[in-house]
């Protein structure tokens, strides 16, 4: 099918940091439960809308559902309505929101959209999306990064597009949330026809699309939730470590920090092989020894994550080609011997 919206022309990205509301974190989703007061929004208020864009209206007034609402309407895109059955969730979204209609029921909205954002839990996408059911020529997206375009299947109807739109930005309070679109990826997919629009919203927010796979999305979320919660569990071991090793309060992390931002930027610019360093990619045995025998004694809980993530860097090191075999080997019975 094809879309009733064509591409347009590169549109302003969403206001980063610091032109947002000053709003604090504040418990459960870290959105307060007020509106906002509007004369903290920004002083000239949203740029005017361009007339033939498709209206666009989330089910769903939670962290994503707020901050995509928000950024998208300051990017001057129209955000006609929202759906949540929680009365102060809609106030709020109705004050960042200017001129949008709110609703209790997501059935009510479908009359002013185009495109419906569902950004329910991943849990409830699939329930929700069967409570309603699209007209010819509208489209729907969700905003999980696991599941795919297809769990909204219930919705759909003849002449109906449906996406996936996942940024990759952690929504914690709405302020930082906006500081980080612009910049960050959104991961989308779904129907061919759907997609330059997607492509464009992500534009729209200062973002970068990068196009995934319907059965890749769990392995694309798995790679997100480590860079994410997985990164930053490494990063508590670190800090284990560094405490270890007699560092306190900042410095216990602080101090290696500088390597860790090395080595992402490095692994980007030359891939990880090559951003390589340390004991594996010299072939340095003895060291490897002597670190399995101090987390032993230190840190024996991090003792399967430096094995695991050891095992890795060998793999790296042999697809350099510059680790002897023979050496390669005594490193993997040493590290198997450690399990
Ligand atoms: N949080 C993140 O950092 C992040 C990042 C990228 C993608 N995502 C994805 O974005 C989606 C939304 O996440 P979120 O963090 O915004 O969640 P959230 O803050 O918990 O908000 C979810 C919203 O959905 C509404 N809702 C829940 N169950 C519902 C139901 N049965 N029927 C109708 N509405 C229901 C909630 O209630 P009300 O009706 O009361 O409004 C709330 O407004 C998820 O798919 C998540 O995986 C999240």
């Amino acid at each position: 099918m094809r879309s009733p919206w064509g591409r347009r022309g590169e549109r302003p990205p969403v206001p980063g940091r610091g032109a947002s509301p000053e709003w604090e974190s504040s418990g459960a989703g870290s959105i307060p439960d007020s509106a906002p007061d509007p004369d903290h929004l920004e002083g000239a208020g949203p740029p005017p809308i361009e007339p033939g864009l498709p209206r666009l209206a989330f089910v769903g007034a939670g962290r994503v559902g707020t901050a995509l609402g928000c950024a998208l309407r300051r990017a001057g895109w129209p955000v006609t309505a929202v759906a949540s059955r929680d009365a102060a969730r809609r106030e709020r979204f109705l004050a960042l929101v200017p001129g949008a209609t709110a609703h209790a029921q997501p059935h009510a909205i479908l009359d002013e959209a185009d495109l419906l954002f569902l950004t329910v839990p991943d849990d409830e996408i699939v329930a929700v999306a069967a409570g309603i059911r699209l007209y010819s020529g509208q489209a729907i997206v969700h905003t999980s990064g696991v599941l795919p375009a297809v769990a909204l299947a219930p919705a759909m109807a003849a002449g109906t597009e449906a996406g996936s739109f996942h940024p990759l930005v952690a929504f914690t309070d709405l302020d930082t949330a906006l500081g980080a679109l612009p910049g960050s990826r959104i991961a989308i997919e779904g129907d061919e026809g759907l997609l330059p629009l997607l492509e464009e919203l992500a534009g729209a927010l200062g973002a970068r699309p990068v196009r995934v796979t319907a059965e890749g999305k769990v392995a694309h979320h798995v790679a997100a939730v480590l860079a994410a919660g997985g990164l930053v569990a490494l990063l508590d071991v670190i800090a284990e470590l560094g405490a270890a090793a007699g560092l306190r309060g900042e410095d216990q992390l602080g101090a290696y920090a500088g390597l860790a931002q090395q080595s992402l930027e490095n692994a980007r610019r030359l891939g990880t092989s090559l951003a390589l360093t340390g004991p594996i990619a010299r072939g340095d045995t003895g060291t490897v020894r002597c670190h399995l025998e101090a987390l032993r004694q230190v840190a024996p809980d991090a003792l399967p994550v430096y094995v695991a993530l050891t095992e890795r860097a060998l793999l790296l090191a042999e697809a350099r080609g510059e680790l002897e075999q023979a050496r390669s080997a005594e490193l993997l019975a040493l590290l198997a011997s450690a399990r």
